[in-house]
């Protein structure tokens, strides 16, 4: 992709590889597996990062930075689990770091929240962020594959990260939270800070419930501005309407949108995987780097950034086999509650704290899918009904 940019006036001096048996489309000699020959070169300007190791990543974006060279990175793994760290070596060596293809791939939308998106403006972000999840989740649905079948097809077309259950149990798509909430709001979280979850745990039964309703469920990361300014954000799979943007993103296409007070919903799309679509990301960073562009992390370092809460509810839907699983008393109110002969269901309201501190709802057979509307700041505006005891009920 670099040297079809003829534009770019760069070049490869050395790529450090991990298997030197492997079968290589580019002469030998640019190859190396000591990562040295390329930290310690003091030609090499720019150090570009892609490996799928996030410890030996993070030795070599850190040592890269503390040598004063730029970093692009698309390490979304190495970047979250380490932010406090980076932010600290990029603030001290004033070397830009760029990471746009960490976050959506090809979608621009970590440059697009750090420079065009006021920090009070911003009313929510969300997205479908993991290419590998909703590829999956799109043949599922729409070609009634299997679940093992789709993940095989996602892993051949290199959508899948090397070790998979990074997407299919949604750390991936929080590890790009993390960065959004960044980009965002300015905020410096883990992954341990808000709650998220994968598709592991979806069913057939309740692809049915989506279908009955006219949804589909997409696993959706969210970060939503509450009325006292606080930040709710969550990784988990949603029932989407036909009338959101995201219902149609399918396979391993991105989707994010994005609201602001006065411009309303704006939505971006593009190729969320995949190797070409991934270096273009990579390369508009590398091409940046001509103009001597970097983030300024504006919103945490030049802005007061908002807290994230966890004293809001979800308006949730909870499966499983038998009625007993599904924990009635954790609802603060039931809206509907279904019992069949093999699949039962509550749709209610959970204050979020309830679910971050318990995992009932993470246990084997039951399903958890967050409703269209998944933010409730207020139930007792909802004027939701009053949990039953009795689970046949519908209430
Ligand atoms: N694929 C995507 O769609 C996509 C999208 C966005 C971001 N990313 C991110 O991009 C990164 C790479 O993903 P990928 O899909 O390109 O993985 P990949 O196809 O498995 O390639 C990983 C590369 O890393 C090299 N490597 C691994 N450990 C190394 C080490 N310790 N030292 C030097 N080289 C090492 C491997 O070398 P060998 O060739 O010798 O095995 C291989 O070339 C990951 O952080 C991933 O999250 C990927």
């Amino acid at each position: 992709v670099l040297h079809q940019t003829t534009s770019l006036n760069a070049t490869i001096k050395k790529v450090c590889i991990k298997h030197p048996g492997k079968r290589r489309s580019a002469p030998a000699d640019l190859f190396t597996t000591d990562a040295a020959e390329i930290l310690n070169d003091e030609e090499i300007n720019v150090v570009v990062e892609l490996i799928d190791d996030a410890k030996a990543a993070f030795y070599i974006v850190s040592t890269a930075l503390g040598n004063g060279k730029a970093v692009v990175s698309a390490n979304k793994k190495m970047i979250a689990e380490n932010l406090g760290t980076l932010l600290a070596l990029q603030q001290q060596q004033r070397v830009p770091f760029l990471y746009e293809a960490a976050a959506c791939a090809s979608i621009p939308v970590i440059r697009n929240l750090e420079e065009y998106y006021d920090n009070d403006l911003l009313q929510s972000v969300a997205g479908i962020v993991n290419g590998s999840t909703n590829f999956i989740l799109s043949k599922i649905f729409r070609e009634q594959l299997s679940f093992e079948a789709a993940l095989k097809q996602a892993q051949d077309l290199g959508f899948a990260e090397s070790n998979p259950a990074l997407d299919i149990e949604g750390t991936d798509a929080a590890n790009k939270l993390v960065l959004l909430l960044l980009h965002a709001y300015g905020i410096s979280s883990s992954t341990k800070d808000f709650l998220y979850n994968g598709i592991t745990s979806i069913q057939l039964n309740d692809a049915v419930v989506a279908r009955e309703k006219q949804y589909k469920i997409k696993l959706v990361a969210n970060a939503v501005k509450l009325a006292n300014g606080k930040i709710a954000a969550f990784v988990l799979p949603q029932f989407v309407e036909e009338q959101n943007q995201l219902f149609n993103v399918e396979n391993e296409y991105n989707g994010v949108v994005i609201e602001s007070g006065f411009a309303d919903k704006q939505f971006f799309y593009g190729k969320g995987a995949g190797s070409f679509p991934t270096a273009s990301a990579v390369l508009s960073d590398i091409s940046s780097l001509r103009y001597n562009y970097s983030y300024e992390f504006k919103k945490k370092f030049h802005q007061r950034p908002p807290e994230l809460t966890t004293d809001f509810y979800l308006n949730v839907y909870v499966s499983a086999a038998g009625a007993g699983q599904l924990k009635q008393e954790a609802f603060a109110s039931i809206e509907e509650s279904y019992t069949g002969p093999r699949h039962s269901y509550i749709t209610g309201v959970i204050h979020y704290e309830k679910l971050l501190r318990s995992n009932w709802w993470k246990e084997k057979g039951v399903s958890l899918v967050l409703l269209p509307q998944p933010v409730v700041e207020d139930p007792g505006q909802k004027q939701l009904q009053h949990v039953s005891l009795l689970a046949e009920e519908t209430v």
